[in-house]
């Protein structure tokens, strides 16, 4: 087994005052990235191993939206059995129906789509279904329809077959169901700021299409929020200790919430490495001034899942607008935002080059691309290498809710799966993204700093840097589309 070890930085706290200097706009932000890059704090297990029971940290949003919490035992002889709790309510307070879903998986390569990932083979073996209230059978009827589940509406309480492979009966299509997830796996093993002794494990499976008629089909390319051991959760984790003591019959209800007036205001920091499809990495660090609706956002590109080798940051800035509370999302606020203004930094020789090969009036001023040296694409109107024209509107959603730690978590729109711009209002979004955590600029706050310690870094083979021809592959191949968030 190949075990790769990225262990940095142990964050220890801070003896000395940070010293506020000219740097001090958002020196806590700072620290809250600079923890992220290269790994910091972060065991990778390649393969991964997956057994043991693996839960939700909170209610889920599925593009839909699905409100759901999930349940994934994973056995040593290759079976699994999936729990998906579905409910009403975008906190996970009214369950609607559950699935049992049990089969085999078999893990594969070493994922050469979303590198650091590893692929995997599922056969289902069967999937029961139970609904947990009248109103949610009734509306499940009309779903399945005439041929699948019981005649007439299921009866709340008693478990229905949806699906069998010795029977070859498939009801599972009318509720969009899919566990293409399990196409992609990463297990990774973290310690919790500031407490070296502690450590938790996550696993991140697949993500979902974010059209629903696209789901059974979906070869996954990037992550769904990770689920979390059920052995060594976060003990402040409330939800996770609910979800891991329910049962088909039983499904988890999280405790109820009140949804929280979304305020952008101030600076928000990505919470780890995020992987977009396309094989890009990157950190994300957004500043929203809610005074004149003016927004600035500096996103860091990465060629390795750690975000260890930089490649290429943007600097955009522009207004935006903050619109009523979602129509189609429980729990979710409109927005919209423009962006005016954008300056790039190549950060590694490919990228160079690549924005050098350019000609004309696309991206900057023809042939002046240097490593390290930021220009302002604004004259240009943006850059056609990266995708992106100005000015740019995109629709988003936005949410924002507290952690198990009560650190104030932003959630902004999933980027559409096949690579669009959410530049129409029906394009926006219908589930989330990672959440960027709230950081505040020049205050100690409550994250220790972390220092860089002797780094470890031990990669197998074949994890090479991206070179010049696998950029231009990308960016050529219209991979890449930036977008806004
Ligand atoms: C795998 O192991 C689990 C738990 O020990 C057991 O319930 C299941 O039947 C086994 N599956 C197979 C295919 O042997
Ligand atoms: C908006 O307000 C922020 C802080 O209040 C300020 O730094 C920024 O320059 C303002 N932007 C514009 C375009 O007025
Ligand atoms: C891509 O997805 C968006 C939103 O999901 C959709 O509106 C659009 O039609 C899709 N575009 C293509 C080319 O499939």
């Amino acid at each position: 087994m190949m075990i790769i070890y990225l262990l940095v930085a142990l964050s220890v706290p801070l003896a000395a005052p940070f010293n506020a200097g000219s740097a001090a706009g958002s020196s806590q932000c700072h620290r809250m990235l600079k923890l992220l890059h290269g790994g910091a704090q972060v065991t990778v297990h390649m393969p991964p191993n997956v057994a043991g029971r693996w839960v939700s940290t909170s209610c889920e949003v599925r593009p839909g939206p699905e409100f759901l919490t999930r349940s994934y035992q994973f056995y040593h002889n290759h079976s699994f059995s999936a729990l998906q709790f579905y409910y009403q309510d975008n906190h996970c307070t009214k369950p609607a129906y559950s699935l049992l879903v049990q089969g085999g998986v078999h893990l594969r390569q070493t994922s050469w789509v979303v590198r650091g990932g590893t692929e995997a083979e599922y056969q289902l073996h069967s999937v029961l279904l139970v609904c947990h209230s009248a109103s949610a059978a009734r509306n499940l009827a009309g779903r399945l329809g005439r041929g699948c589940g019981p005649a007439g509406a299921p009866e709340p309480g008693v478990s229905y077959e949806l699906w069998s492979g010795d029977q070859g009966r498939g009801c599972t299509r009318a509720l969009d169901f899919t566990m293409q997830e399990l196409l992609l796996l990463r297990v990774e093993g973290r310690h919790r700021h500031g407490d070296p002794g502690s450590h938790t494990k996550e696993l991140f499976l697949g993500d979902v299409h974010t059209e629903r008629a696209q789901r059974r089909l979906h070869r996954p390319a990037s992550y769904q929020p990770p689920l979390q051991s059920a052995k060594s959760h976060d003990a402040a984790c409330a939800a996770c200790r609910i979800i891991s003591q329910s049962d088909l019959l039983h499904p988890p209800v999280l405790l109820s919430s009140a949804d929280l007036p979304v305020r952008a205001q101030g600076h928000w920091v990505s919470q780890r490495c995020e992987v977009r499809p396309g094989v890009l990495f990157l950190t994300r660090h957004f500043v929203f001034h809610d005074d004149n609706y003016t927004w600035e956002g500096h996103y860091r590109h990465y060629a390795d899942p750690v975000c260890r080798h930089p490649t290429f940051s943007i600097h955009a800035k522009g207004h935006y607008r903050q619109g009523p509370p979602s129509s189609r999302v429980m729990g979710g606020t409109d927005f919209v935002f423009t962006v005016t203004h954008m300056k790039v930094t190549p950060m590694d020789l490919a990228t160079t080059s690549l924005l050098n090969v350019f000609s004309g009036d696309e991206c900057g001023t023809e042939g002046s691309w240097r490593m390290g040296v930021e220009q302002d694409v604004t004259p240009t109107s943006g850059c056609a290498a990266l995708g992106i024209r100005l000015p740019h509107t995109e629709h988003e959603l936005f949410r924002t809710e507290s952690d198990v730690s009560g650190r104030r978590m932003l959630f902004n729109g999933q980027r559409p799966t096949n690579g669009s711009s959410p530049d129409q209002a029906h394009k926006r979004a219908t589930s989330y993204q990672p959440p960027l955590l709230h950081c505040s600029p020049g205050s100690q706050g409550a994250l220790n700093a972390g220092r860089e310690g002797d780094q470890h870094y031990r990669l197998g083979n074949g994890f090479a840097e991206r070179n010049f021809a696998d950029m231009l592959h990308l960016l050529i191949g219209g991979f890449i589309t930036l977008t806004l968030f």
